[in-house]
This record gives C-alpha cells, sequence and structure tokens, in this order.
C-alpha cells in the first residue's frame, strides 16, 4: 500500500454575509445569545440561483491549481455533501464536467458534517493500492436553501460554502496515518431532512409542515458531539501509535465553539493548536473542516513533518477522524 496525503487544498465562500444582526430581523433572536450558545458571528449565504456544484466546482478549481495538476489528470472527483443540485444526476458528476475532468470517475458520498473525513478515508483506498493516482475530495454544502427561516433553533446554526483537497501518493511515512470512521443510525432522527425521499415523497402537505427543512434535536445532538470528539480524537491518535502531545494542529468541525472547547479540553491540548473559524462562517457541514484546513494551510499553519488531526460528527449519526503527517510533495507515479 502507497502512502497517500493532500497535495494541494482550495476553498470557497459566495460573498454575501448574514451577520447575527441581520438574524434579528428575520426571527426572535439576538446577536449575544447566538455568540454565547455558539460562537458565531456570521455565515456566508449563497443566492438563490447558486447551486452548490457552483461552489464545489470553485473549491475544487483552487484545490488543482494549489496541487498544480491538471483537471485531465485527476481519476476520480469525490463530493461529500447533503444538499447535492438534485437526488440525481451526481453533484460528483456535475463538478467534474465543469472542472474538465474528462477522465475521471464521480460519485456522491453522504455523512453529513463527517463527510470530508468519509470522503478523504474513501479515496484514500483508491490512491493506496496503486488504483488511481489522483483523486479530487470536495466538501461542500448550501444548507441555507434547506432551512427553514422561521426556525430560530436551526437558522441561525448553518453557512453555505466548499472545500476541497487533492489526494496523491507521497512518500512513505507521510500522508494519512490512520482514520477512524463509525455510524449510529438509531440517533438519525436527531438530525434529519424527513421529506422529499422516498419515505415521504413530496406533496403540498410535506410542504406545508416544512418536512423539506432541517430538522434537530438541537441538545441530544450536544450530547453525543461532546462525548464523540474527544473519544474518536483520542483513537485515532492511539492507532496512529501517537499522543495528544505530537499533534501540532487540530481542525474540528466546527459546528459550535462549546463543543470544539469540551474536545479540547478531553484532548488537553493548548488552544493555540486548533483551528477556528465557526465566527466567520457557522457551520457549513461537509465543507467545514476542509475551508478551515484550507484557510490553515494557507496562513502557513502547518509545516512539513507537521501531525494534523482532523474530527468531525454529524447526521446519521456519524462520526470520524484522520491523522495525517503533513506533506505537500506528491510522489508521481
Ligand atoms: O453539525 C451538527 C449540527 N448540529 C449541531 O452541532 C447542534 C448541536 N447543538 C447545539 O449546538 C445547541 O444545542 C444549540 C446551539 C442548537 C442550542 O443551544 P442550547 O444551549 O442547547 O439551547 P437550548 O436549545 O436549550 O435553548 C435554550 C433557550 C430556550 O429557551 P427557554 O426554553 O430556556 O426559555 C430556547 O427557546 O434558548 C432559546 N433559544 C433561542 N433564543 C434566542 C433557542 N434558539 C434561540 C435563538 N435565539 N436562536
Amino acid at each position: 500500500m502507497w502512502s497517500v496525503g493532500i497535495v494541494g487544498t482550495g476553498s470557497y465562500v459566495p460573498e454575501n454575509i448574514l451577520t447575527n444582526v441581520d438574524l434579528e430581523k428575520i426571527v426572535d433572536t439576538n446577536d449575544e445569545w447566538i455568540i454565547t450558545r455558539t460562537g458565531i458571528k456570521e455565515r456566508h449565504i449563497a443566492p438563490k440561483d447558486m447551486p452548490v456544484s457552483e461552489l464545489c466546482y470553485q473549491a475544487g478549481l483552487r484545490a488543482l491549481e494549489d496541487a498544480q495538476v491538471a483537471p485531465e489528470e485527476i481519476d476520480l472527483v469525490l463530493v461529500a455533501t447533503i444538499t447535492p443540485d438534485y437526488a440525481f444526476p451526481a453533484t460528483a458528476c456535475l463538478v467534474a464536467d465543469r472542472l474538465g475532468a474528462k477522465n475521471a470517475a464521480a460519485f456522491d458520498l453522504e455523512a453529513g458534517c463527517t463527510g470530508f473525513i468519509y470522503g478523504v478515508a474513501t479515496a484514500s483506498q483508491f490512491v493506496a493500492t496503486g488504483m488511481y493516482k489522483k483523486v479530487l475530495v470536495i466538501g461542500g454544502e448550501t444548507l441555507s436553501k434547506i432551512l427553514n427561516w422561521e426556525d430560530r433553533s436551526t437558522c441561525i446554526l448553518f453557512g453555505d460554502g466548499a472545500g476541497a483537497a487533492v489526494l496523491q501518493r507521497v512518500e512513505e511515512g507521510f500522508g494519512l496515518l490512520s482514520f477512524e470512521l463509525g455510524s449510529d443510525g438509531s440517533g438519525g432522527k436527531l438530525l434529519s431532512q424527513p421529506a422529499g425521499g422516498s419515505k415521504l415523497p413530496a406533496s403540498l402537505e410535506t410542504i406545508e409542515k416544512n418536512l423539506h427543512t432541517v430538522q434537530m434535536e438541537g441538545k441530544e445532538v450536544y450530547k453525543f458531539a461532546v462525548r464523540i470528539m474527544g473519544e474518536v480524537s483520542v483513537n485515532v491518535l492511539e492507532k496512529a501509535g501517537l499522543t495528544k502531545d505530537d499533534i501540532d494542529l487540530l481542525v474540528p468541525h466546527q459546528a459550535n465553539m462549546r463543543i470544539v472547547d469540551a474536545a479540547v479540553k478531553r484532548l488537553g491540548i493548548s488552544p493555540d493548536k486548533v483551528v477556528i473559524n465557526l465566527d466567520k462562517y457557522g457551520n457549513m457541514s461537509a465543507a467545514s473542516i476542509p475551508v478551515a484546513l484550507d484557510e490553515a494551510v494557507k496562513a502557513g499553519r502547518l509545516a512539513e513533518g507537521d501531525i494534523v488531526v482532523m474530527v468531525g460528527f454529524g447526521t446519521g449519526l456519524t462520526w470520524g477522524a484522520c491523522v495525517l503527517k503533513w506533506t505537500k510533495v506528491g510522489i508521481q507515479g
């Protein structure tokens, strides 16, 4: 098995910003509540005519440029999203076409906010076996399009964006050292979009009842998240033969500052090793980790040989984490 690393990253968020103060005019909420309970100050919202494939395309383009890889070289485009352009065709096919990735297989993967970790773990298998040489993994979401903008318990939390990474073979001992993925479908109802699928097809009734929008039992998701983020981070470090002291950078899913704080406390690492951008973007679901990773890379927070841990949780329920020994130097062949 070859070693597999992330040799390029890119991200994109739509221009339009919705602040907490803007939200005060839409629902019964206030800036102070949102900041204290979540840490979010503002989020980016895609215009009505901008689908998630556009965000994914922009992020993918930037990742390819960063990796200095031509679209024709890509063997697989994998998009992690719960807000695809359509139920079908897959958003990954649309993105591959726009990028000019003519030689790529393409499919979507749905693991909620854990989508990017699932995507990296899945895509890396193709590269590790030598089956594919270069893979583009994108986490992209337009949660704003499936929110109930009258429900203050959900609409204040989410934002739109996309982040991408190019995976390629790297020098032995570098790249992905370990990963762990998990799921528990018994918690599926805690965070869902109940209507529009085969269980509850779209009807006038489902629309009237707002069942095409995000439904969440926030407190239950919160309790699960606080437990699982620390647990899975510890497990994945153990699998890599490392300890918390080896962590140079933690890139957690950006859902709620209190959830991140709990994970950091459990790990016992210094807060300056943690990437935080949820104040600017809110929870971007599958896009949250790759956008945070890209921003950290571009800010020079990762050097060759650094140990980076990415960890997330989401609808499903799902959770996952991975450990990388950082290098952006790819090996051809
Ligand atoms: O990627 C996974 C996605 N989901 C998550 O990560 C969600 C995890 N859960 C959370 O982050 C938190 O549970 C929330 C931020 C959603 C809510 O925070 P909380 O501390 O659990 O608040 P709560 O739901 O217990 O609500 C406390 C109070 C309630 O009022 P009463 O009953 O005490 O009078 C709510 O009605 O705050 C009220 N409230 C609000 N007030 C102002 C709920 N939402 C709002 C709001 N503005 N937006």
